[in-house]
């Protein structure tokens, strides 16, 4: 999938150290302090599909509040991608899977 990424990073912050994690089996690299919707929100425009249909997500609050973030890992585990802090390892899975 092509699409345009909806965050950009300002340019001359501070360098913060580079963590790997995977997007939908895709390599892909965050900061440390990132929270994962900000990792996932550089590289492409959404954080999951809805799921009442096939239109996409990307946050809305970004404080924990509304659950428009929700996001899967490929462990099992679900969580809110506004404030989950990014660590090295993690493959996130933003699109639907199976029926
Ligand atoms: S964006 Fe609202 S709970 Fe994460």
């Amino acid at each position: 999938m092509s699409e345009a990424p909806l965050l950009q990073r300002l340019p001359g912050l501070a360098a913060r150290r580079l963590l790997d994690f995977t997007l939908d089996g895709r390599p892909a690299q965050g900061f440390e302090g990132d929270t994962v919707l900000t990792a996932v929100l550089v590289h492409q425009a959404r954080v999951r599909d809805s799921d009442a249909g096939a239109s996409p997500r990307s946050g809305f609050c970004a404080i924990g509040a509304c659950q428009d973030c929700w996001v899967d890992a490929a462990d099992g585990s679900r969580f809110r991608a506004c404030t989950t802090p990014l660590q090295a390892g993690m493959a996130l899975l933003t699109t639907r899977r199976g029926p």
